[in-house]
């Protein structure tokens, strides 16, 4: 049978357990969706103990899918939403609060006083990232001020905070061990990049207890070991990452200047820097790549809230579809030129603008505009915002030539991909194998556990499935991307 691992990808809207065999090929595949919560305006939570249960849920079905008993399985990985805040009492167990998740918005004029403050450029220099409501040290703190006796409590050691990775981990291994990866203490504002430690100072600022924090290993290392009444025996947890830092790794840009875009709830595009962590002078963000036997690569990400959710939103909000496979044919019999813009500013804009006060809107309706044309101009909303985070990328000094690896749910639409490739004027490359966030911390699990010896090795595993080349002239691509540009003028103001 080969050796086996058993990925978790814990996301925002969903859970899946994939079994991949040693050559990389995800064998057997269980998803559920879980429930979104919006309590107010800019708000967005998740039922910590949901996250749970359908992680659990998935691995003990993924299992019997396959036909596996748990000792089949060499190692798991978890790779996760994140930035999604948790906080749980270290003797039960028990959540204070839901997951404040990623989108969420509500420390907005607490990130916003920081800055007048001035405290931005300390920030900024030690953990790579801006000061933003996105990240977890902002959550973790308004949960310390809003939850009854939290601080309290926290000040007392009772308390753990964990980002959705640690928070599986500690369930995973019956409460025994409050661990995280370099990868997802990057994204938390509390992480120091350049001295890979929490960074004191800024614990400090935001008047949080280092007591809450997990230790912070390595993407490849022993983590623990689940608890063996869990899934009917004890497996190694071998690997972690973030989920786009894992794609990074699926993808295999282990070479400086790859980049990659994952087109899920969000999208996000990375590009791996090596062993600097790059400074951006485009409002893009530095973060940790992956740290492999100590060793730190860095990157530089442009992260925006809304791609995939875009659509489920013109499914589930409007109604104007029912299923996300309709909209590749509804956008090529519009064509891209229906002249009406969707900004999905739901909760906010990302990089480059990081305005948490922005919203929604869609300009350019006619008379004759259709669902068609509000469906096409939701997926080229799409398009456009890759292109802001390539063109503040390229600002940036990357090389914007090579071809961009795509993966996550989205790409398998063609039209959206072609488009991708005509509003940006570069190759976009689809790989085989598009599970390339869940496939990247198998390979990490696998590293850990020998069945790969290093990164060249997995990098031959990589085979392109389709490539794309751009098809527009660029007179109109660029007129195109201006109407763009004119709409986020719009909902700025
Ligand atoms: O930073 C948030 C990101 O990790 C969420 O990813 O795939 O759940 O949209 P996804």
């Amino acid at each position: 049978m080969g050796q086996l691992i058993l990925a978790i990808d814990q996301g925002t809207t969903s859970s899946r357990a994939i079994i991949f065999n040693a050559q990389g090929q995800p064998e057997t595949v269980v998803q559920t969706e879980f429930k979104q919560y919006f309590p107010q305006d800019g708000w967005v939570e998740h039922d910590g103990e949901e996250i749970w249960s359908s992680t659990l849920d998935v691995c003990r079905q993924v299992l019997k899918k396959a036909g596996l008993q748990a000792q089949d399985i060499s190692a798991i990985g978890i790779t996760n939403q994140r930035e999604t805040t948790l906080l749980w009492d270290a003797e039960s167990g028990e959540l204070l609060y839901h997951a404040i998740v990623w989108q969420d918005r509500r420390t907005a004029d607490f990130c916003h006083a920081l800055k007048q403050a001035g405290h931005e450029p300390m920030v900024t220099e030690r953990t790579g990232l801006i000061i933003d409501p996105y990240f977890s040290g902002t959550k973790l703190r308004w949960l310390l001020d809003n939850v009854e006796g939290a601080r309290d409590r926290a000040q007392a050691g009772k308390l753990r905070f964990g980002t959705v990775d640690s928070f599986l981990l500690w369930r995973l291994t019956g409460g025994k061990v409050h661990r995280t990866d370099a990868s997802n203490a990057s994204r938390t504002l509390m992480f120091n990049i350049h001295t890979q430690q929490w960074d004191a100072d800024i614990l400090a600022l935001l008047d949080i207890p280092a007591s809450l924090l997990p230790e912070v290993m390595d993407c490849a290392a022993d983590f623990g070991h689940t608890d063996a009444n869990l899934l009917g025996a004890s497996i190694p947890v071998a690997g972690m990452a973030g989920d786009q830092q894992a794609a990074l790794i699926g993808q295999a840009c282990f070479e400086p200047g790859m980049v990659k875009s994952t087109y899920g709830t969000g999208c996000f595009m990375v590009m791996n820097t090596g062993n600097v962590p790059v400074t951006s002078r485009n409002r893009l963000l530095t973060t940790v790549g992956y740290r492999i036997q100590g060793k730190t690569t860095y990157a530089l990400e442009g992260s925006i809230f809304v791609a995939g959710a875009a659509v489920q939103w013109l499914r589930d909000g409007l109604k104007l579809i029912q299923h996300a496979g309709e909209t590749e044919a509804m956008a090529e019999e519009t064509g891209d030129q229906c002249g009406v813009y969707l900004v999905p500013a739901f909760t906010g804009l990302g990089a480059p603008y990081w305005d948490p006060k922005a919203r929604g809107a869609i300009f350019g309706l006619t008379r004759d505009t259709g669902i068609a044309e509000i469906v096409t101009a939701g997926l080229q909303s799409v398009c456009f915002q890759t292109r802001d985070l390539l063109d503040a990328m390229t600002a940036d000094g990357a090389n914007s030539t090579a071809a961009l690896r795509v993966d996550g749910g989205m790409v398998v639409n063609n039209w959206v991909i072609q488009a991708l490739s005509n509003i940006l004027g570069v190759p976009v490359d689809r790989p085989r194998v598009t599970e390339t966030t869940a496939l990247g911390v198998a390979y990490l699990a696998g590293l850990q556990i020998g069945l790969y010896q290093n990164l060249e090795e997995i990098a031959e595993h990589w085979q392109c499935e389709r490539a794309f080349t751009p098809a527009m002239p660029e007179a109109k691509r660029n007129e195109l991307y201006r109407g763009w540009l004119d709409a986020i003028r719009r909902v700025r103001d």
